[in-house]
């Protein structure tokens, strides 16, 4: 195993930041019926946090897709394992991911569904990583805007690990 570099953000810079997105999204999203999508696994911390930082009665569900497996390279096929269990018609959907790299897996998810009966489809990422970008994707609400590095903690892993840590670390 690869062993741990660099801190890149601080935990309590993370929660901070959590805070500040949930407060925007409160106000953003008044009076409307909103789902929370999280794209599991590497969103089910930044989720679970992000939840509680907005104050509306909100939905909550989990999609999964396909993932880079063991590896650091986007394999580039997506594939939906789970659908959201809950009814999206006219609602506000709020996909949140851990993080958006090529870009091929928001495209790929925000395509789809704005393809379902929801009224609203926006995405929410706690990191934008840009330097790898070849599919277009708007992300509506970020994070941390990074430009490099593979990334670990708060969520996201490597080969599965690294998930629990509580900042975010650069393994490269
Ligand atoms: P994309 O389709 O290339 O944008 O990749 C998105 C997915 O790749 C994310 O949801 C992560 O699961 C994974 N990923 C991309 N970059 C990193 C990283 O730096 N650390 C951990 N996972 C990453
Ligand atoms: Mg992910």
């Amino acid at each position: 195993m690869k062993p741990l570099r660099k801190e890149i953000v601080s935990s309590l810079h993370l929660q901070a930041r959590v805070e500040e997105l949930g407060r925007q999204i409160t106000k953003e999203y008044q009076g409307r019926q909103m789902v929370l999508l999280g794209v599991l696994n590497g969103a089910f911390i930044f989720a679970a946090d992000l939840c509680r930082a907005i104050d509306l009665d909100l939905e909550i569900d989990f999609i999964r897709v396909t993932s880079y497996g063991a590896s650091t390279e986007s394999s580039g096929t997506i594939r939906l394992l789970k659908e959201p269990s809950i009814d999206l018609t006219g609602k506000d959907v709020l996909l949140i991911e851990d993080i958006v790299d090529t870009g091929t897996t928001m495209a790929w998810l925000q395509d789809h569904f704005r393809q379902s009966p929801a009224n609203t489809v926006k995405i929410c990422s706690l990191i934008d990583k840009k330097e790898r970008r070849s599919v277009p994707v708007d992300v509506d609400y970020i994070g941390f805007s990074l430009d490099k590095g593979f990334l670990v903690g708060y969520g996201l892993d490597c080969a599965e690990k690294y998930r629990n840590l509580s900042a975010i670390y650069s393994l490269d």
